[in-house]
């Protein structure tokens, strides 16, 4: 099955580019920028990341983004990310970024749009690999600084298809941030966020219907609400669905009792992501791998985590039926 998932082509939607910040890249940028980090070593960068829940993640992930200063950090941060998306056979990835882990540490708005995007122009002409581009509001700070985050987007706005909402989820409901969604969308921006990953199926509920989303962030949460779980199989709602983040933050004890494949086979639009790979061990085939080795999904079953992907993507309809085309003669002629 390792060969199969491989050579399969994928689509990643649920990607924090501050999240693949590679403890030797980290160490590398803090001493390229003169940053002092509590850390002797990239081994014990590693080590150091063992989580109990979200928040013990978030506190060592926001510390981590402290290196990131110039525009060709994040460059750099983005381009070795797309590397490995070339390693994995991603063919088409959509990235978040948080602007006020960098704002608040007085680094502009347009140091960190300017560098992950020239990253991803070059890996669309070099490497293949097409992307959108995703602004997250983090949750567990105010609406205002939203909205704030919000103008300074707009310059930017050929560059970024839509918003998103992530960090701190238990007691940040999605209503919360109803005021700066609903302008977001009359900007045009389409939108996105985090709900049932820690939160109840509740904020799923709510994301869905007062952030107008059009996937919801991890949601595995929704089989605790079955006429949610009724409502995300009739309305197709895509979830993007990480599973060694899952596991890694303890959201499910074990990948054997991870709900991705019940939740596929009861037609649940579910796909495979990788969130922070950096963080949590792995990044696309590594997940595939992980679910493939305790759920013992079939290889249709592993073709269809790509084909939800495609179809919950931000991308034309004509490149949707290409990267279908691409995937079902990958399968057929396996
Ligand atoms: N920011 C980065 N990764 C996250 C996650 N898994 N949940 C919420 N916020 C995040
Ligand atoms: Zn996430």
């Amino acid at each position: 099955m390792q060969a199969f998932i491989e050579g399969l082509p994928k689509v990643e939607l649920h990607l924090h580019i501050e999240g693949t910040l590679e403890p030797e890249l980290m160490f590398a940028l803090a001493k390229r920028n003169n940053i002092t980090i509590p850390f002797s070593s990239p081994k014990e960068v590693s080590q150091a990341y063992q989580f109990e829940n979200l928040q013990s993640f978030l506190d060592i992930y926001y510390q981590g983004a402290n290196v990131l200063i110039k525009e060709q950090d994040f460059f750099d941060l983005t381009w070795a990310y797309l590397l490995r998306c070339q390693q994995d056979n991603v063919v088409h990835t959509e990235i978040f970024f948080d602007p006020q882990t960098h704002t608040d540490r007085g680094i502009a708005f347009d140091t960190v749009v300017n560098g992950i995007h020239r990253a991803l122009t070059q890996a669309k002409q070099e490497l293949g690999i097409s992307s959108q581009l995703i602004m997250s509001f983090l949750r567990h700070l105010d609406e205002d600084a939203a909205f704030t985050t919000l103008a300074q987007a707009l310059p930017h706005k050929d560059k970024i298809i839509a918003v998103g909402l992530d960090s701190s989820e238990v007691g940040n409901p999605p209503e919360k941030f109803t005021g700066v969604f609903t302008k977001a969308k009359q900007l045009g921006f389409l939108t996105v966020a985090h709900a049932g990953e820690e939160g109840p199926a509740s904020y799923i509920n709510d994301a869905i219907n007062m952030l107008k989303v059009a996937r919801v962030d991890h949601g595995v949460r929704c089989v605790d609400n079955e006429e949610l779980l009724a409502q995300l199989i009739t309305t197709k709602m895509p979830l993007t669905v990480c599973p060694l983040s899952n596991t890694k933050l303890a959201v499910f004890d074990t990948m054997e009792q991870h709900n991705i494949v019940e939740l596929l086979r009861k037609n649940v639009c579910v796909t495979i992501n990788s969130d922070d790979p950096a963080y949590f061990g792995g990044y696309m085939n590594d997940n595939f791998i992980a679910v493939s080795n305790a759920l013992k999904p079939s290889k249709q079953e592993l073709a269809q985590f790509t084909l939800n992907a495609i179809e919950a993507s931000f991308i034309s309809i004509e490149e949707k039926e290409r990267l279908v085309t691409l995937t079902q003669y990958y399968l057929n002629d396996f």
